[in-house]
């Protein structure tokens, strides 16, 4: 039976893979082992099946005795352990939800719907790291995997609107406090029917500028408004989220030697959890639509082609209908302006489940096979 340590299972993307695993009976089969960086010696979680209690998670010892790991903790733990566990002689799967060893040339970023042949081929050469995309490279691949599939494509925009809980748990509270703030600033005159909406306007224009105004995370407006960066500068003039794009989607689909020209703007919006993008996809040929959302909704169980009609894509294309499930609806499909090889694609998905925690827990479902 494989002896697996769980590290970053009580965050938000811990907590999710934790849901998945229960809901399909994951933990069934397995020894599975808790750690913690605060709660050593605390009881473990309840996950059907007894456990020991909590082990220290930066004990070199203890991982060593695992099978694998599979870390939702974030960079720092995995910048901290990593090198030192493998340092000292450990040679099991790690499978990590953070961006640090991406792009390390013994990695595997793993996304198996679209990359399992890589995944395997990898494996079969040794690999033992196994790291998850980026949520919206991801959900990217999810949604348009039937074209890179088919090597339509010969380069890609994407331009995307990313929901709060990219930026983690805090950022999801301040996003709803904000929009009670604006609420709460203009209660009365929304209660009046007769009042002048631009009133309204210039109050809550005041109320986000304001001295009081939750921006602590954010660090501006996000609700009522947007921000347009994320994540740290690069010297292109790309933000890091906009650079993961092109050199994760090209890595996990193993085209590197070859890679597909993708870049766009990430802007941060005031969904909950789960990441829009609209893309401009320059095809190599002219292929007629029907042949197009053929070959897309063909691709994997959870893509959905949505009709590109009003009803349609309000109903079936927004982060409302999306969250919480694993769907990645894809729609507004249709040829562009410029010419027969340039489509639009909108596409829509849960950045804590196909962004994160559901490529980490198939990862584990290979390992087990
Ligand atoms: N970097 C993403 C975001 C989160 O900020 O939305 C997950 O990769």
């Amino acid at each position: 039976m494989l002896k697996v340590g769980f590290v970053g299972w009580r965050g938000m993307v811990g907590s999710v893979l934790m849901q998945r695993m229960r809901d399909d009976n994951d933990f069934a089969g397995i020894e599975p082992v808790f750690f913690s960086t605060s709660q050593v010696g605390q009881p473990g979680p309840d996950v059907g099946t007894p456990v020991p209690a909590l082990q220290d998670a930066t004990d070199i010892a203890s991982l060593k005795a695992l099978d694998v790991i599979v870390t939702c903790q974030g960079g720092d733990y995995t910048k901290q352990v990593f090198g030192p566990l493998r340092a000292a002689g450990w040679k099991g799967d790690w499978i990590d939800a953070a961006s640090t060893l991406r792009m390390d040339k013994d990695a595997v970023l793993v996304l198996d719907p679209v990359n399992r042949h890589v995944i395997d081929q990898k494996i079969g050469a040794g690999a033992n790291t196994f790291v998850g995309g980026n949520c919206t490279v991801s959900l990217m691949l999810m949604g348009l995997g039937g074209l890179f599939e088919a090597g339509m494509v010969e380069w890609m925009t994407s331009m995307s609107y990313q929901a709060a809980s990219g930026s983690g748990a805090r950022h999801m509270r301040e996003l709803l406090t904000q929009m009670g703030q604006l609420n709460g600033s203009v209660a009365t005159e929304l209660a009046d029917p007769a009042s002048a909406i631009l009133d309204i306007d210039r109050k809550v224009t005041a109320t986000m500028r304001g001295d009081d105004f939750a921006t602590q995370q954010f660090g501006a407006p996000l609700a009522g408004s947007l921000l347009p960066w994320i994540d740290s500068e690069m010297e292109s003039g790309q933000t890091r989220e906009e650079w993961k794009a092109g050199v994760e989607a090209n890595k996990i689909l193993d085209s590197q030697g070859n890679p597909i020209v993708i870049d766009g703007l990430c802007v941060r919006i005031g969904a909950m959890r789960s990441h829009s993008q609209a893309f401009t996809i320059k095809l190599k040929q002219d292929v007629p639509l029907d042949e197009i959302e053929d070959r897309i909704a063909k691709h994997n169980d959870w893509v959905k082609v949505v009709a590109n009609t009003k009803e349609d894509s309000i109903k079936h294309l927004t982060p409302a209908a999306a969250t919480g499930t694993l769907t990645v609806p894809v729609g507004r499909l249709r040829k562009l302006a410029m010419g027969g090889e340039y489509l639009s694609a909108f596409s829509v998905g849960d950045q804590l489940l196909w962004g994160a925690a559901e490529p980490l827990k198939r990862m584990l479902g290979i390992l087990r096979e």
